[in-house]
């Protein structure tokens, strides 16, 4: 368990004309991810999708501190690639059960039995991660990324096998899948969806390519949380079933007020389940501790400049080519 800092905030006060204040007052850039609270993604300079985000935080020029409203590995993504800046994240505990299914030694020794494989890993990993990578690829780009390693190179991915097997068959690429998941979109339900599809004829079924097979062979159309979002504004169509966490509704009502947004139905497969196309980790962050990170420019983010370089090259190998 990481150390916490005493998180007592006077009751009174005004949480948002307190962050607008310690935000100019730092020089911070706040960035946010679409699964974040409605009111924090209202507050982002910036707000979007993994790929986006990494480009923001490396092109953040004038601010002296990046304050990333997402999880870990997101905000280690912004400080490999901008280490001058202080980069805060508001709960240092806000994870990701993909960046935790492969832990660098596990990379490794996958990579002893596989020598001459090319090593794409979805951004969704921790930095001693990155740096056993070839390339990384995000939801976005991952297509893309995979046409570019040379034909007949065998590949492994990971750590998301549900993207991986999504990209198997949309490039016909072989390759090797490492057996993570994200607990949010591993719940969705396929006989739900269904069930749901036959309700609302009129409506498309959007989903994320963190669903499982069955799920996505539903769908009408498959995307990274910023497509699915432009699908939804750019689309004739007027009603959608959304299937990915549930944060991204909020900015979706938001850029196509007109059209009608249905929350994906979920599995309950665990006791412990609560929403489940809610993430738990995004869903940590909150206003106060927001507040506290702008204030005492902590919990930060902190890598050794070795274990920073050694992720910055497969990081920097996806940002030139998309
Ligand atoms: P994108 O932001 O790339 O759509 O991925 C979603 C995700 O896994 C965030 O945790
Ligand atoms: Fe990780 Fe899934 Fe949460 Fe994204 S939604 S941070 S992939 S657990």
């Amino acid at each position: 368990m990481r150390p916490r800092m005493s998180q007592v905030i006077d009751p009174s006060l005004d949480l948002f004309a307190e962050i607008d204040r310690l935000r100019t007052q730092r020089k911070a850039l706040v960035l946010a991810h679409y699964y974040q609270d409605p009111d924090i993604q209202d507050i982002a300079d910036h707000l979007g999708d993994s790929l986006d985000l990494a480009k923001r935080a490396r092109d953040a020029k004038d601010a002296e501190v990046i304050l990333f409203c997402g999880v870990h590995f997101m905000a280690e993504t912004a400080k490999i690639v901008n280490p001058k800046k202080i980069v805060v994240i508001p709960d240092l505990d806000a994870g990701c059960s993909l960046a935790d299914a492969c832990p660098a030694d596990q990379l490794r020794a996958w990579k002893q039995t596989h020598q001459d494989h090319y090593v794409v890993m979805y951004i969704n990993c921790t930095a001693a991660t990155k740096a056993e990578s070839d390339i990384i690829c995000t939801s976005s780009n991952a297509e893309q990324i995979i046409r570019s390693v040379p034909a007949g190179r065998p590949i492994l991915f990971g750590p998301d096998k549900n993207l991986g097997a999504f990209l198997i068959k949309k490039t016909g690429r072989a390759m090797d899948l490492w057996p993570g998941t994200c607990m949010v979109h591993e719940t969705f339900s396929a006989t739900k969806i269904a069930t749901l599809k036959a309700k609302h004829k009129d409506a498309k079924f959007i989903a994320h390519p963190e669903c499982e097979d069955h799920v996505l062979q539903l769908a009408d159309f498959v995307g990274s949380t910023s497509k699915l979002l432009e699908f939804v504004q750019r689309d004739a169509g007027t009603k959608y079933i959304v299937g990915t966490e549930m944060g991204i509704l909020h900015t979706m009502h938001k850029a196509a007020p007109h059209k009608e947004l249905i929350a994906v139905p979920y599995e309950d497969r665990t006791a412990a389940c609560q929403g489940c196309n809610q993430c738990p980790h995004m869903k940590l962050n909150t206003l106060e501790k927001i507040y506290l990170a702008l204030r005492d420019l902590r919990p930060r983010i902190e890598m050794p400049e070795p274990l920073r370089l050694r992720a910055l090259l497969p990081l920097e190998r996806m940002l030139a080519i998309s």
